[in-house]
C-alpha cells in the first residue's frame, strides 16, 4: 500500500530498511500516518495515538463508505471549499493540500498549487482519491484508539514504536512530551518483536544507525535525517534482504512519488 496521507515524520521510506513484520499482528503505539503497516501491507493492525485529529482521521479512513471519498471534489481553488466538507473528509484533505505537516493545515499551500495539475499523487486529486478507494478494503481489519502508549493493552505482536524524536524536530507535534526513560523500559519488556525508531544520537536505548533519509525539503537544502533503530535482541533481520527491498523501494519512489 502507498501512504493514506502525508505526515511530518512519516516512516514510509525508513520502513523498507526495517524489514517486514515478524509477527502477524502489528501494533503502532505512535500511529501518525502508520507508514510501517502501510508499507508492508499489514492486514492485522492496532493503531494508537494521543492526537484527536489523527485518531478521527484513521477512524474515518477505516470505517467510511468509499462514496465518502469519491464525493470529495477533485481539486480546490480556495480553503473555504475544504471547510464545507464533513469532518473526516476535511481532515483527510487538510493533510493532502500541504506536505509533511504535524497537524492539519489551515491554508492551501504553494506545494498544493505546484502539483495540483501534475496528475501524480503528490497532492490531493483524482489519483489520490482512486488510491485511497483502492486500498480501503486492505485496512478493514485495522483499529484505532486514542490512548497514550503507557495505557495500551500488551500482547505478543510486532511492535513498531515511533515516538516523536527526543530532540528539537520531535517537538513540532502538538503532542510531543514523552517520558523517554519510562518508554525505554516499557519497550524492553514488550513481548514479541520490537523495533524502536529514533534519530542517531538519542541515548534512551542503545540505538544503532539504520539509514540516511533525504526528505523532499532536504532535497532542496541537502539536509539528511540519520535514522536509528533499537531492536529487541533476538529479532535481527537479514541485512541482504533489507538492502534489496530498500533499493527497490527507492527506485519505485523516484518513479512515482508517494505523496
Ligand atoms: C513520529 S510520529 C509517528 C509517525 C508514524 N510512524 C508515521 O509513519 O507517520 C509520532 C506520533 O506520536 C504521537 N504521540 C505523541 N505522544 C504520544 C503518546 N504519549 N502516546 C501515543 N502517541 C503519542 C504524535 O501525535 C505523533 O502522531
Amino acid at each position: 500500500m502507498r501512504p493514506f496521507f502525508s505526515y511530518y515524520g512519516a516512516k514510509y521510506t525508513t520502513a523498507a530498511y526495517l524489514g517486514k513484520p515478524r509477527r502477524d499482528l502489528v501494533i503502532e503505539p505512535f500511529a501518525g500516518s502508520a507508514s510501517y503497516s502501510t508499507r508492508w501491507n499489514a492486514r492485522r493492525v492496532k493503531l494508537y495515538d494521543v492526537s484527536p485529529d489523527i485518531c478521527e482521521l484513521w477512524d474515518f479512513l477505516i470505517n467510511c463508505p468509499t462514496t465518502d471519498i469519491a464525493n470529495i471534489p477533485d481539486s480546490f481553488d480556495d480553503f473555504t471549499d475544504i471547510e464545507k466538507l464533513a469532518r473526516g473528509q476535511q481532515l483527510l484533505c487538510r493533510f493532502w493540500v500541504a506536505k509533511g505537516r504535524a497537524q492539519p493545515t489551515l491554508t492551501l499551500s504553494p506545494w498544493y498549487f505546484k502539483f495540483r495539475e501534475s496528475g501524480s499523487c503528490h497532492v490531493w486529486g483524482p489519483q489520490v482519491k482512486a488510491r485511497i478507494i483502492r486500498q480501503k478494503e486492505l485496512i478493514m481489519d485495522w483499529t484505532i484508539d486514542q490512548m497514550s502508549w503507557e495505557d495500551i493493552p500488551i500482547c505478543d505482536a510486532h511492535w513498531h514504536v515511533d515516538p516523536p524524536y527526543n530532540n528539537k524536530p520531535g517537538s513540532k507535534y502538538p503532542f510531543s512530551k514523552v517520558n523517554f526513560e519510562a518508554l525505554g523500559k516499557w519497550c524492553q519488556e514488550l513481548p514479541g518483536a520490537v523495533d524502536v525508531c529514533e534519530n542517531l544520537g538519542a541515548d534512551w536505548l542503545e540505538f544503532e544507525h539504520l539509514c540516511d533519509i533525504v526528505s523532499s525539503r532536504g532535497r532542496r537544502s541537502g539536509a539528511v535525517s540519520k535514522e536509528a533503530v533499537w531492536r529487541k535482541p533476538g529479532w535481527s533481520t537479514d541485512p541482504n534482504e533489507i538492502q534489496k527491498i530498500a533499493t527497490a523501494d527507492a527506485a519505485a519512489e523516484r518513479n512515482t512519488g508517494h505523496g
